[in-house]
């Protein structure tokens, strides 16, 4: 589902006294990004960093608000996970389930703290809620009882035997004897606890704390807080809600270890009462959710139904507040959003299937709403038109950036294809305006006739020292490789960015408008923050995927405009996986070119015509074009592979350095030697590619094409020089083709070459590019194998920590393994600091204008590539992980910084 689209800034403003209403589309919640899963999401909660989503196969996920990605898997449950609560000040968080456990957890460290059950069968424990003054848990359970237990009391209660716990009960389907005496055998494993839900302390719930019969049905849900009694504000009081349609107001007793009693029920007078099946209170105002649609409104001031709205979510599973709204979300997957009046203001589609969780938080000030359901999934949507005036609209940067580059991507800047042209140009000087908007000195400037224009911006540094200030030129290109999307295989609509799972989909997201979008946002924050000392010149061309059409000259007619440069900086291309950050000093140089064979007679029908005595143009060429290639690509034009450099001892070790790092993290990549050759293959030595054939005619299997093409290319590499090569190639063909002793003729195009380049990696730009890496992006979770033993996290949380003969069990080389084996190092129960020292790589890609533009402002270029092995440009669902845009303009931010300084 689509980003944010164009900026709504349709806040509530006052016109003549009258509220105005924000327009339909800032009223429905826009997705801002989709986590998916592979089991439903039955329970939700959020701190103020993280979403915690509890799924129906035990496990606790932990996504990063900030981010989106997985931080963690917790396995926390044998059963589904039904509810998860934190409390009040976030120092725990619970979690319970069908199990039926509670499990008592740090949110910070996810370490394991308790695990609570009861001496009955209860059944499913629907419910869990947490009074931080009494330190006491409450669970609602299927056997309609509410049961509680103190935590003050956890040392001084004896240790329940293992026998108790409810896993190591009978059960009675397999504990009980068949046929003959014999018992069922159990599956494997199956009395075996989670694997995270181990190392905490065992409770047992004591016989007096619990309120049989607390509901006459299943207690479905409950809520715990202050400012529930319009007498007694301060005073926490539990609510529950049951399968008998009641709700009941519950006092904590005080001094009586948790224990509760009745204030009084709120009944709507039916005669059998409908299951209330969700709860949300805001401050006298409580609200529940049953069958069919139906959310009640109550005052807790009088004790009346308020109100009761009919909402078309199918039962309401959950109700959530936030912002001055009531979202209710069910069994049709629509959320349904209600403001103050209690009108319904917008109603959109949230999950395919029923909707099970939400919860409302504010991360950096935007409101956010969160919802799971049984499609998988967890959302997370942006609430535009928030009610409180801090609310409304405020946005972080990264919010900006990630809007701006929604905005970028959807302008098909195709060069490739003529029917995009307008559209170039439309992205050109959208492109432009955002400069613009930040205050940037802006140009088009225009190339031949009818290639695309270059964007041209400047950032003024500091006037005050104008005469000395440094000069950081910025190279990019806002066109793309056509997404046609004729097959269907992308996830969503190229040209839509949209966000999964920690990614931004979309073409160009990773080459080359995210880069671009990342170092825009660092020039205007150093500017914004008065901390800009260079100038800071983008020259963002229209052509790129086209072998820079016009580029050249471009720059040559605007020279006196661009003025002088110190550093050339530019961010298209990739990491080597997905895991260590890079720093590329080298690219290949590529030359394309259309080899055409074509015969004096029209397409003739080869029944008819077809003889040996006809040359045939596609004979001509398959026979021309084996002369290209022996065996193994070897290429035959003679002298072809002369020039190329030998590979020095300084070389040899930096390829050491990165086949132990990449085998470090993936042993599965087998010897290093042959890892170093392949790399050098695409690195370091030339290629030839041939790409497609075209033939005249129509399509069909009896013609003989009176012209055949295919077009080639040639992968360059340093000291190569592109236009000897294009000779080369020019004069091999020639004298192949005389040999052939053919009637048709040849013409050999050069569509575009460019310079292979080779940076100076020891110089003062890659210098800065590397410390801001390594601060930016290390020290951090490893995903690597590390030699290093596991470091034990540092445990603050505000929960008495565990006696020491349940402490978590120490790292074993399965856990370590799980850290190297799992990409996402979600699932690796420890984490392991590891100092990321970026790689220094070469790519077998090209860009033609780099050596250009390093020759034309006599200014060395260094690279800085954003994206992961896995980003798929130029293919079908290109990509660009969130992190990598965020910290990719950071370490702009830091470059262009501390660059002037050296
Ligand atoms: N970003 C790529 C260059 C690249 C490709 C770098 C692979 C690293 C790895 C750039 O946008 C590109 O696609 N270049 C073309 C240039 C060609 C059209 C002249 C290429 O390499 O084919
Ligand atoms: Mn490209």
């Amino acid at each position: 589902m689509p980003m944010a689209g164009p900026l709504q800034h349709d806040g509530p403003a006052e016109t003549n006294g009258e509220e105005r209403r924000p327009p339909t589309t800032a009223r429905t919640p826009t997705l801002s990004h989709r986590m998916k899963h592979d089991k439903s999401i039955l329970a939700l909660t959020v701190s103020f960093t993280n979403v915690f989503a509890g799924t129906q196969g035990g496990e606790i996920l932990v996504y990063s608000l900030d981010t989106y990605e997985r931080r963690k898997v917790i396995e926390a449950h044998k059963g589904s996970v039904l509810a998860l609560c934190l409390s009040q000040d976030q120092g725990v968080l619970l979690s319970s389930a069908s199990d039926p456990i509670i499990n008592v957890w740090c949110p910070t460290t996810f370490r394991h703290l308790y695990a609570l059950w009861s001496t009955y069968d209860v059944g499913d424990i629907f419910c869990v809620a947490y009074s931080a003054h009494h330190h006491a848990v409450y669970l609602g359970a299927q056997n309609t009882s509410i049961q509680w237990y103190d935590l003050k009391e956890k040392d001084s209660r004896p240790r329940p035997p293992l026998a108790s716990h409810p896993s190591e009960r009978k059960n009675r389907f397999f504990d009980s004897a068949g046929p003959g005496g014999v018992l069922t055998p159990r599956p494997n494993g199956s009395r075996n606890r989670q694997r995270d839900a181990v190392g905490g302390q065992n409770l047992e719930i004591a016989k007096q704390d619990i309120h049989q019969f607390a509901h006459y049905g299943y207690v479905y849900c409950m809520l715990l807080g202050r400012g529930i009694l319009p007498e007694s504000p301060s005073e926490e009081v539990l609510v529950s809600g049951g399968g008998d349609g009641r709700i009941i107001l519950w006092r904590i007793n005080p001094g009586k270890t948790g224990g509760i009693s009745q204030i009084y029920t709120l009944e709507d007078g039916r005669e059998e009462g409908e299951s209330i099946l969700s709860l949300a209170r805001e401050g006298s105002f409580l609200y529940s959710g049953r069958l069919d649609g139906e959310i009640n409104v109550w005052d807790l001031e009088t004790r009346q139904l308020v109100r009761s709205l009919k909402g078309t979510t199918g039962d309401v599973l959950t109700l959530s507040l936030g912002g001055g709204f009531l979202f209710a979300g069910g069994k049709s997957g629509l959320v349904q959003k209600f403001n103050q009046h209690y009108e319904s203001i917008s109603t959109f589609k949230a999950h395919n299937g029923l909707i099970l969780a939400s919860a409302f938080t504010r991360f950096n000030d935007k409101p956010v709403l969160v919802t799971g359901g049984n499609d998988s999934t967890v959302v997370i949507w942006d609430i535009q038109d928030c009610t409180e005036p801090t609310l409304a609209g405020r946005r972080s940067n990264n919010d900006l950036m990630v809007e701006s580059l929604s905005q970028f991507v959807s302008f098909r800047t195709v060069s490739s294809m003529p029917k995009y042209r307008a559209e170039c140009r439309r992205g050109a000087s959208f492109l432009r305006s955002v400069f613009q908007n930040f205050g940037a000195a802006t140009e088009m400037l225009n190339t031949a006739e009818p290639y695309n224009p270059t964007v041209f911006a400047k950032f003024r540094g500091n006037p005050t020292t104008a005469a000395s200030r440094k000069k950081i030129l910025f190279y990019g290109h806002y066109d793309v490789i056509p997404a046609e999307n004729e097959q269907g295989k992308w996830k969503h609509d190229p040209f839509t960015l949209t966000g999964e799972g920690g990614y931004l989909y979309g073409r160009g997201t990773s080459d080359n408008k995210g880069p671009i979008m990342a170092a825009i946002y660092a020039a205007h924050e150093l500017a914004n923050e008065q901390s800009l000392a260079a100038d800071i010149i983008f020259i963002i061309e229209g052509e790129e995927e086209s072998g820079s059409r016009g580029f050249a000259q471009a720059i040559k007619a605007n020279k006196d405009l661009i003025g002088d440069v110190d550093w050339i900086l530019l961010a298209n291309s990739y990491w080597l996986d997905d895991y260590v950050p890079c720093l590329t000093y080298g690219l290949r140089g590529v030359i394309h070119a259309t080899v055409q064979i074509e015969s004096r007679h029209p397409d003739l029908h080869s029944g008819v015509d077809g003889s040996a005595l006809l040359d045939e143009p596609l004979k001509d060429l398959v026979m021309l074009l084996s002369k290209l290639t022996g065996f193994h690509g070897k290429v035959q034009i003679p002298g072809f592979y002369d020039p190329i450099l030998p590979l020095t001892d300084d070389e040899k070790h930096l390829y050491s350095e990165i086949t132990e790092t990449l085998l470090r993290g993936n042993p599965d990549l087998g010897d290093p030697e042959e890892l170093a050759q392949s790399l050098m293959r695409r690195w370091r030595e030339a290629s030839l590619t041939i790409h497609r054939f075209q033939t005249s005619g129509p399509e069909n299997s009896t013609i003989i094409p009176r012209l055949a093409k295919a077009s080639l290319s040639m992968r360059l590499v340093p000291n190569q020089e592109a236009s000897e090569v294009a000779q080369s190639l020019k004069s091999y063909l020639d004298s192949q083709f005389q040999q052939l002793e053919s009637k048709n003729q040849l013409t050999v195009t050069i569509d575009h070459q460019a310079e292979p380049w080779l940076g100076d990696y020891t110089n003062e730009i890659f210098q800065t590019l590397e410390s801001a890496i390594m601060l930016v992006w290390g020290p951090t979770l490893g995903q690597r194998r590390s030699s290093v033993p596991v470091l034990k996290s540092t445990v603050d949380c505000s929960a008495p920590s565990p006696t020491s003969e349940s402490r978590p069990s120490p790292t074993t080389s399965n856990t370590l393994a799980n850290g190297s084996v799992e990409p996402d190092g979600a699932r690796s129960s420890s984490p392991t600091m590891l100092a990321r020292k970026p790689l220094y790589i070469r790519e077998g890609g090209s860009i033609p204008s780099i050596r250009f533009l390093e020759k034309e402002f006599g200014a060395p270029a260094a690279h800085l590539p954003c994206g992961q092995a896995s980003d798929s440009a130029h293919l079908d669902n290109e990509r660009l992980r969130l992190v990598n845009l965020y910290n990719s303009k950071k370490i702009f931010k830091k470059v262009f910084r501390e660059l002037p300084e050296k």
